[in-house]
């Protein structure tokens, strides 16, 4: 195990009814005026977003409206955001939503104290040195955005998905009730598993030894979605399973299931590109992109597949493993294919290009791939 520090600073408050304390929470950890970030149209047909309104109002937050995120949120509306804070004077930034709706909050509450053009910080020209406090309520298990310091976003320009990182824009607070999540389409929900198993094998997949109980904890997270995914698509309104999908997305991605161990991020980095470029949902990339790169670094260490598969799916062969998982993401009705996403092999040259920095750079940490390697894992995906 390597040395490591951990801090999950965020503070949750999950369960039934615990959107209603939103106001007294953004007064507190946010400031007396607050930007309210939101998607398209999900909030507004339910409800949830007049309830938040109600509850801020009540506590005396006054609130300033900026609606209209995509997913795989765009550069552009951030940048407008940027502008409104700053001419409103907003002290904190409220997110309603999912990863991308947290993600652009967090690109706004960065950018607004910085100098220069957003961009810089996903292109590691400059660390935000300081940020808006931000909140989220949380509609969709998925990105695990709600309890870390990622951001990611897409340039219109290039169609360029790149992550940022910074201590400074970890939610203060993050608000979830598995009830917000019933009205999820059987797609978005499915996709966010496949997120949440990701992010669970990207850390899994590790050359660090000696790594037992993340190992163990990893695979409990891995059994309880693989039980409680199929429930909650069979009833949307299963409180119980979907509560145990809420959590695990957030164990899974708040670091406390990497300490002491390098994970891969491989699939995450080809994925990005193939998000920017075809604006695919992200969990949907992930459900093919993963068996793929499993069955390409498999040699590199069996004994870590095999464990997958005995533990995580109680069968004797590695390659067991790999074909279980391929088959799960299957009958949740997800893609096993680069063709069902409509992406053929006329860029798979350009998109690993743009992953490895034109040849620059390798990407993973299990098994450092190159422009080549990845070329051929979208082959073995097409
Ligand atoms: O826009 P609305 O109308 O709200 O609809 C959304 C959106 O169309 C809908 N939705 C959300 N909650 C709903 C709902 N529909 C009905 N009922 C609800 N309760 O779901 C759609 C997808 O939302 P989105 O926020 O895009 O989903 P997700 O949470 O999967 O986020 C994906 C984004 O997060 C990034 C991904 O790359 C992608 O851009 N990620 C962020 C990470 C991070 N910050 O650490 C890590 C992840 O690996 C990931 O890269
Ligand atoms: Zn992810």
């Amino acid at each position: 195990m390597q040395n490591f520090v951990f801090s999950a600073p965020t503070q949750i408050f999950f369960g039934r009814g615990t959107e209603e304390g939103v106001g007294e929470a953004a007064k507190k950890q946010l400031g007396e005026k607050v930007l309210l970030h939101y998607g398209q149209s999900s909030i507004i047909k339910s409800g949830l977003k007049d309830r938040v309104c109600r509850s801020l109002r009540d506590a005396g937050v006054e609130v300033v409206e900026l609606g209209g995120v995509l997913p795989n949120p765009r550069l552009q509306l951030v940048r407008e955001g940027i502008e409104l804070c700053r001419s409103q004077g907003v002290q904190g930034v409220l997110a309603i939503g999912g990863g991308s709706v947290i993600d652009s909050a967090k690109a706004m509450a960065m950018g607004v104290g910085y100098q220069g053009d957003v961009w810089d910080f996903f292109v590691g020209k400059a660390m935000a040195q300081r940020a808006l406090p931000l909140g989220v309520v949380l509609t969709i298990p998925a990105s695990g955005s709600e309890a870390g310091g990622g951001t990611v976003l897409t340039n219109e320009d290039g169609h360029l998905k790149r992550l940022a990182w910074s201590e400074h824009v970890i939610p203060r607070f993050a608000i979830m009730n598995p009830e917000l999540t019933f009205t999820l389409p059987a797609y978005q929900t499915a996709c966010g598993g496949a997120d949440i198993i990701a992010h669970v094998l990207e850390r899994y997949f590790t050359n660090v030894r000696e790594v037992d109980l993340t190992d163990r904890l990893c695979e409990a997270v891995l059994r309880s979605v693989i039980v409680h995914l199929p429930v909650v698509l069979e009833e949307p309104e299963n409180y119980g399973a979907r509560a145990e999908i809420m959590w695990a997305g957030t164990v899974a991605h708040n670091g406390f299931l990497d300490v002491g161990r390098l994970g891969d991020w491989a699939c995450h980095s080809i994925e990005h590109e193939l998000s920017g470029l075809y604006d695919v949902p992200h969990g949907a990339g992930l459900a093919v992109l993963l068996p793929a790169w499993m069955r390409y670094v498999l040699e590199h260490d069996r004994e870590r597949f095999q464990q997958f598969a005995k533990r995580v799916w109680q069968l004797d062969k590695a390659e067991e493993g790999i074909q279980a998982l391929a088959g799960f993401f299957r009958r949740l009705n997800l893609p096993g294919r680069l063709s069902e996403l409509g992406i053929d092999d006329a860029r798979f040259l350009e998109l690993a290009r743009k992953c490895t920095g034109n040849g620059t750079l390798k990407v993973g940490n299990f098994v450092p791939l190159d422009t080549e390697d990845i070329v051929a894992i979208l082959e073995m995906a097409k």
